[in-house]
């Protein structure tokens, strides 16, 4: 499914942007049916997400949700006293982390089989679909994401992840696109964060310190329908969205089956099974 030159490019660079991936009209009904599921939600449990405040968010609500369908809210969205002060259906800042598997419009858009044929391609002997995020990035409040490696959150030894990153809508600088450092994936993996023994929360474990300079990052603009992929080493951000428009955005985490899979990774499968190939989500 990649070409030679797309090809290359992850390999020299860590990432590679696929115009056109998904059609237009499958990112609009994925962004309805995420809309849909957020009408749906009762805010009964809050937990804002925001990895600049780890420590504090990696509660029971996160640490439990990697089979299941839960709304994170904006951390802008609630107000001192703890109360929502955006409408509901501009206050999520993320779904996550089960949608490829429990959502049937969800999971037809997730194991699509040129995604599988991507990660042959790259390298992956046995593809596993670990996770899935939806990300509105509201406007004006949506939260900024500081550098990371998504292999920090997802370890696998050795080292295997994937993300694909799919634009549902355009994403600019204006509403805060991704920013990536062209081969980056080269340099060492920076931290591991560990979940705490009996739920307590998460813990990390620094390896490296990479040093990063902000000035050597590219901005990713993309037109909805793109399919961005990076290596689980490839470091990237986004700043917030103080714009008046949204960017959404739906990405998948793919393990190689085959490298073992810790017990300290904050995503566990309750059940103990295997995560799922594609062919299994289809
Ligand atoms: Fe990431």
């Amino acid at each position: 499914m990649l070409n030679s030159a797309q090809l290359s490019q992850y390999q020299r660079d860590g990432y590679c942007v696929i115009e056109d991936f998904k059609s237009l009209l499958s990112c609009q009904q994925l962004k309805q049916r995420a809309e849909q599921i957020v009408d749906e939600f009762t805010a009964s449990d809050i937990s804002v997400f925001s990895t600049k405040e780890q420590q504090r968010n990696a509660d029971g609500y996160f640490l439990n949700s990697g089979d299941k369908v839960r709304c994170f809210f904006e951390e802008e969205a609630i107000n001192e006293q703890g109360e929502l002060c955006v409408e509901q259906n501009k206050a999520i800042n993320k779904l996550g982390h089960a949608m490829h598997h429990n959502d049937p419009q969800f999971r037809e858009f997730s194991s699509d089989p040129k995604l599988e044929s991507i990660c042959q391609q790259i390298g992956l002997t046995d593809p596993r679909v670990v996770q899935s995020m939806y990300i509105f990035k509201q406007p004006r409040i949506g939260g900024e994401v500081n550098i990371h490696q998504d292999s920090t959150f997802l370890y696998t030894d050795p080292l295997s992840v994937v993300g694909f990153w799919f634009a549902i809508e355009d994403a600019t600088q204006e509403n805060g696109c991704l920013w990536g450092l062209p081969g980056g994936q080269k340099t060492a993996l920076e931290k591991i964060m560990k979940r705490k023994p009996n739920n307590e929360g998460v813990e990390f474990t620094q390896l490296a310190d990479n040093k990063y300079d902000e000035a050597d990052f590219v901005p990713l603009e993309v037109k909805a329908g793109t399919l961005i992929i990076f290596d689980g080493r490839f470091p990237h951000f986004s700043k917030a969205n103080r714009s008046p428009k949204t960017r959404h955005a739906y990405t998948l985490h793919i393990v190689d089956g085959q490298a073992q899979y810790p017990e300290f990774n904050w995503l566990q499968r309750d059940d103990g099974q295997p995560f799922p190939t594609f062919e299994q989500l289809r």
